[in-house]
């Protein structure tokens, strides 16, 4: 079996983006979980906005922007310090429960390992470095080399070329159903980690590879399903 290369989508996959909620459950209360959400939707849709418009800013920047949006649409006032806090609890997202030993065993594995982001890699470097997950990869590409935002097939692209890896020994690994599609439309195999069950897959003409509900299933699910699939291609 050719070595297989794993794209790690970050916001959504290996760092959980909920976890600003309790920063603005302290600050909100029961308001907290409708700003969350719409603080997220309003990021993702300011970056596909972006990359459409080409007017690419750090994703520190659409993050900032997608929340000073939230609390305006909401209703809720916040003062400069607030702001501070909350653009840092993005800063300080903590990981998915099953990162960490799911990394390692992927490593035992033989895949190869990368995060592939939004973000900027300083910040993702960041990030994953606080969870304890940096050394255990073997690099992070951000779409700020290519100055868009996925789902543009440049990013996916460009993630190979980085990688100097082939697409179709590329597996896109994200809970982000757009990413998975961005990622098949260009041409990688994907799993769509479904980590809310009750998640609707997006019906605009792409299926993911593997659906996997966490990342401790994913090294067997794609072992099994090259196995059926492409025995005697390599
Ligand atoms: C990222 C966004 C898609 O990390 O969550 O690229």
């Amino acid at each position: 079996m050719k070595t297989q290369t794993l794209a790690l989508d970050v916001y959504g996959t290996l760092m959980d983006t909920t976890s600003v909620k309790m920063i603005l459950r302290d600050m909100f209360d029961e308001k907290a979980d409708q700003l969350s959400e719409l603080w997220r939707s309003k990021q993702l849709e300011y970056s596909f906005r972006r990359g459409l418009m080409n007017q690419y800013v750090d994703f520190s920047i659409v993050t900032q922007q997608a929340l000073e949006y939230a609390v305006q649409q909401m209703g809720l006032n916040t003062d400069e310090d607030q702001r501070r806090k909350l653009i840092g609890s993005y800063e300080r997202l903590s990981s998915f429960a099953d990162v960490k030993v799911s990394i390692v065993k992927l490593k035992n594995h033989g895949f190869k390992l990368y995060a592939y982001s939004n973000g900027s890699k300083s910040a993702v470097s960041d990030l994953l470095k606080q969870a304890e997950i940096l050394e255990s990869l073997d690099g992070v590409v951000s779409m700020e080399d290519v100055k868009s935002f996925k789902p543009n097939p440049t990013g996916y692209k460009y993630f190979n070329e980085k990688t100097s890896t082939e697409k179709s020994d590329t597996w896109m690994v994200s809970g982000n159903s757009f990413d998975v599609i961005g990622a098949a439309n260009y041409g990688m195999k994907t799993v769509w980690l479904k980590r809310d069950q009750n998640s609707v897959w997006d019906p605009m003409g792409f299926e993911p590879t593997i659906v996997c509900a966490s990342l401790f299933e994913i090294a067997e699910e794609i072992e099994s399903y090259l196995k059926e699939n492409e025995h005697g291609k390599n």
